[in-house]
C-alpha cells in the first residue's frame, strides 16, 4: 500500500512513502534514492513517478496535436523518445497515455487527448504504452506507462473540469472503454481513475467500476493509484463523511497507491484495527506495488538509468529534435487553401504578424522539463528560407494568468494603437502574402482549463479582418490546444492552418507546412464546432428517429436547431493536402459476409492534382438495425497513401465479421446478422458507400 508524495525527503517521508511525484534529475533522483535506502527500515527503492505527457526535455507537440498526424508509428517514436529523456533523468514510470474520449472542446484536457473516436484513441493509447515500455520494462531507458482517467473523466458535463459524468454502459463500453482496455492488453503497468462521479459514484470509490471491470473482468494485475488528492475529495463529492471514511471507501474499492492526500497513511491502521479494510486488502495492494518495483528492476539497480552524464548528452539531441520537427509538420491541420495560396514560393514577399509569429509558448502545461527558450518561433522557422518581413506590432496576446476581468476587458476593448497599425500596413504594404499567427495561450487549456466561451480575442479577429481588407492573401496560423470556433476566422483568411501547441520544434514544422518542405498531412481527430452551443460535437453519434434530410436549419420537427446547422464548421478525419484526390467507387469482393469470415473492398484513389500528397483515406462502417441502435459512421481502419501527381493506386481493406461486433451490456462482444453500410473516403462526411449483409454461419 503506497503514499505518492511530492516534496522532499525526509524523516517522515521515509517512513511513510514509497513513490515520489515530479521530482526529476538524475543526480536529485539518486541523492533521494540513496537517503531513502539508507534510512528505510525495509530497504524497498522509490518509484519516481512523474507526468510525461508528449515530451520530456524535447517536447513534441501536445497530444491532440500529435494525434492529428493518424500515425501511431509516429506516436510510438515519440514516446520512446519521451522515456529515454525521463528514464536517464529517474523518471520509472509516467502518469501517460490519457485515453479519455472527448466530444466537448469546452474541456481544457482536449488538449492532451487523442480525440473523439474510440478506435484511434485505441490505436494511440497502446502506441504510447508501447513506445514507453517496449517489450520490457527493466530494459535500459524505458519506463512503465499508466493510462488514465478510468473512466469517462472527458465526458464532464458542460465541459467543466472536474464535473460529474453520467453515462450508460452500452456507451461505457463501446466509446469511452476501448483505450484503456487496448492501453492494459498492451501490458501498460498502471491504472489511474478519473476525478469525476461516474453515474453517482466518483471512480475513486467506484467498485463497479475498478473492481467489476478492471480487475474482474479485464484481469488487470498491476497497480491502480489515485488522481492527486482524489480521496480527499471523496468527501466534497458527497460520498464520504470523513477522511476516514474516505480512504475506507478508496482501499476496498481497490486503490493501491494514494496521490499527494494522506488518508491511508492516516487512517489505513485504525480502518485495519477495527477490521474496516482486510489485511488481505492491504497485502493484494503491497504485492501489486512490490511486483511492479521488481518488473523495474529496482530492487537490483534503484536508480535504474538515472545518468547525469547520459541525460547531457540525450536530452534535446538533434534526433530528438529532428523527430519534434517531423512531428510538428504531421500535427498541421490545412483547413482551407484557397488559390493554391499555399505553398510559399521562395521568391514572395511575406509579411508576418500576429501574437505567435515570434513567440515561444508553444509548449502546454504538462510540458515537463521542456523549456520555452529552447522552442523555435515561426519567425525563427521562416527567416532563412523565405523574405519575411516581421512586423513585431503590439500585444494581442491577454495576459495567460486569466481573470474573468482580463478575458472581458479585451472583448471591449478591439483597437489596436496607432503606431502598430502603421507599422502592420507598412509590412503589409510591400508584400506579396501575410502570414498571420493567432490563438490563445497554452494556459487557456489544460487541466482546470475549460472555457465557455471558445473564441479567438477579439482583438485578433479584427486584426484578420483589417488585413483581409488589404486585399492581400492572409494565411492564417492557429496556435491553441483546442479547437477554437473558427467560421469568422476562416471566412476572413484565404489559408487557415490549425497548429495546436506545437512543441519545442513548433517554427520548424510549421514552417516546413508551409513552405512545402513537407506536405501536409494531418486530419482533425476532433471536430470543430460552428458554435459552442453545438457542444458536445462528435461524428460518431447515434442516429435519431427524426434525422435532418439535409443539413439545414428550415427543415422543422427534425433534429437539429433553428438557428445553425448541424454540421461541423471542419469535420472529424478532414485535412486538405496541396493536391487533390479523386476516390472511385467501392469494389466488394462479396455482397455477403459470413461470422468468421471476410470480405475485401477496394477503391482507386488518383492524384488529380499538380503536386504530390499522402491521403488518409477512411473507412467507415455502419450497422443498420441492431438490439441498440449504432453509430451513423464509425471509424475502422485507414490508410496513408503517398502519390505522385497523376499517379493511381488501388486501396483494399479486409472487412472481418469481428470489424462488426459490439459490446451489449451483459452479453459482451455480440454479432448480429444484418445489413451495413461501408464508406471509403476523404473525412468522415464522405457519402461514398456500399453495402453487404452479414449472415450467420447457420443461415449461409
Ligand atoms: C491530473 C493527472 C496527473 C496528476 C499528477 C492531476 O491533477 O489530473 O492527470 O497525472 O495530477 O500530476
Amino acid at each position: 500500500m503506497g503514499l505518492h508524495y511530492g516534496f522532499h525527503i525526509n524523516r517522515f517521508l521515509t517512513e511513510t512513502t514509497g513513490s515520489i511525484l515530479g521530482m526529476v534529475g538524475a543526480r536529485q533522483t539518486i541523492a533521494i534514492q540513496k537517503q531513502y535506502l539508507k534510512d528505510s527500515k525495509h530497504k524497498i527503492p522509490l518509484l519516481f513517478m512523474t507526468d510525461v505527457i508528449h515530451g520530456y526535455r524535447t517536447i513534441f507537440p501536445s497530444p491532440l496535436g500529435l494525434a492529428c498526424s493518424w500515425s501511431p508509428e509516429l506516436i510510438e517514436q515519440t514516446a520512446a523518445v519521451a522515456a529515454k529523456e525521463a528514464s536517464v533523468s529517474g523518471v520509472h514510470l509516467t502518469f501517460s497515455p490519457m485515453a479519455d474520449l472527448v466530444r466537448d472542446c469546452r474541456w481544457g484536457r482536449v488538449v492532451e487527448s487523442t480525440g473523439e473516436d474510440p478506435y484511434l484513441n485505441s490505436l494511440y493509447a497502446s502506441a504510447f504504452v508501447r513506445g514507453y515500455q517496449g517489450d520490457d520494462v527493466s530494459a535500459p531507458y524505458k519506463i512503465a506507462s499508466c493510462v488514465k482517467h478510468f473512466a469517462g473523466y472527458g465526458a464532464a458535463e458542460s465541459g467543466k473540469d472536474y464535473n460529474t459524468t453520467d453515462i450508460s454502459e452500452y456507451q461505457l463500453r463501446n466509446f469511452y472503454f476501448p483505450a484503456f482496455k487496448a492501453a492494459i492488453d498492451s501490458g501498460c503497468k498502471m491504472v489511474m481513475p478519473g476525478f469525476n462521479a461516474l453515474n453517482g459514484i466518483p471512480c475513486t470509490a467506484n467498485p463497479w467500476l475498478i473492481q467489476d471491470i478492471l480487475r474482474e473482468e479485464w484481469k488487470f494485475t498491476d497497480p491502480v493509484i489515485t488522481d492527486c488528492t482524489a480521496t480527499y475529495e471523496l468527501t466534497a463529492h458527497g460520498l464520504c463523511a470523513s477522511n476516514k471514511e474516505a480512504a475506507q471507501a478508496a482501499i476496498n474499492t481497490g486503490m493501491d497507491i494514494e496521490m499527494v492526500s494522506t488518508t491511508f497513511f492516516e487512517e489505513g491502521e485504525n480502518l485495519a484495527a477495527e477490521g474496516k479494510v482486510s489485511m488481505q486488502t492491504i497485502d493484494a495492494a503491497v504485492e501489486r506495488i512490490l511486483r511492479l518495483k521488481d518488473e523495474l528492476g529496482l530492487f537490483e539497480n534503484p536508480y535504474k538509468d538515472a545518468d547525469p552524464v547520459a541525460e547531457e548528452k540525450i536530452h534535446l539531441c538533434k534526433e530528438h529534435r529532428a523527430l519534434a520537427r517531423e512531428s510538428a509538420a504531421k500535427s498541421v491541420v490545412l483547413l482551407k487553401n484557397e488559390h493554391h495560396v499555399l505553398p510559399l514560393h521562395k521568391n514572395e514577399k511575406i509579411a508576418l504578424i500576429g501574437p505567435y509569429a515570434d513567440n515561444k509558448n508553444l509548449l502546454d502545461i504538462w510540458k515537463c522539463q521542456g523549456k520555452e527558450e529552447e522552442c523555435v518561433t515561426l519567425l525563427e522557422g521562416l527567416r532563412d528560407r523565405i523574405q519575411v518581413f516581421y512586423a513585431e506590432g503590439c500585444a494581442l496576446e491577454e495576459n495567460p494568468a486569466i481573470s474573468y476581468e482580463e478575458v472581458h476587458t479585451v472583448d471591449r476593448d478591439t483597437s489596436c494603437d496607432a503606431a502598430c497599425l502603421n507599422s502592420y500596413d507598412a509590412a503589409v504594404s510591400d508584400c506579396d502574402k501575410i502570414i498571420l499567427a493567432l490563438g490563445e495561450p497554452a494556459s487557456w487549456s489544460g487541466e482546470a482549463g475549460s472555457r465557455a466561451h471558445i473564441t479567438l480575442p477579439k482583438k485578433q479577429l479584427e486584426l484578420l479582418k483589417r488585413l483581409s481588407a488589404s486585399g492581400k492573401p492572409v494565411i492564417t496560423v492557429i496556435f491553441s490546444g483546442r479547437p477554437l470556433e473558427l467560421s469568422e476566422a476562416a471566412a476572413a483568411s484565404t489559408a487557415l492552418l490549425q497548429a495546436w501547441l506545437p512543441g519545442t520544434e513548433g517554427g520548424n514544422g510549421i514552417a516546413d507546412v508551409l513552405t512545402g518542405t513537407s506536405l501536409p498531412e494531418g486530419r482533425l481527430t476532433i471536430s470543430f464546432p460552428r458554435t459552442v452551443g453545438q457542444l458536445p460535437l462528435y461524428y460518431n453519434a447515434l442516429p435519431t428517429g427524426r434525422p435532418k434530410k439535409s443539413d439545414s436549419i428550415t427543415e422543422r420537427f427534425s433534429s437539429g436547431y433553428i438557428d445553425e446547422l448541424n454540421s461541423p464548421l471542419y469535420p472529424f478525419g478532414y485535412g486538405l493536402t496541396y493536391t487533390t484526390f479523386q476516390y472511385s467507387g467501392i469494389r466488394l469482393s462479396d455482397k455477403v459476409i459470413k461470422e468468421g469470415g471476410t470480405i475485401e473492398a477496394a477503391i482507386t484513389l488518383t492524384n488529380t492534382g499538380t503536386f504530390p500528397g499522402t491521403e488518409t483515406v477512411q473507412l467507415y462502417l455502419r450497422d443498420l438495425a441492431g438490439a441498440y441502435s449504432r453509430p451513423v459512421k464509425m471509424l475502422k481502419g485507414f490508410q496513408k497513401v503517398f502519390l505522385s501527381p497523376g499517379e493511381s493506386r488501388t486501396v483494399d481493406f479486409t472487412i472481418s465479421a469481428e470489424m462488426l461486433q459490439y459490446d451489449i451490456p451483459g452479453h459482451g462482444m455480440t454479432l448480429e446478422p444484418g445489413d451495413f453500410q461501408l464508406f471509403i473516403g476523404v473525412d468522415s462526411t464522405t457519402a461514398n458507400l456500399a453495402e453487404f449483409t452479414l449472415v450467420k454461419t447457420r443461415e449461409s
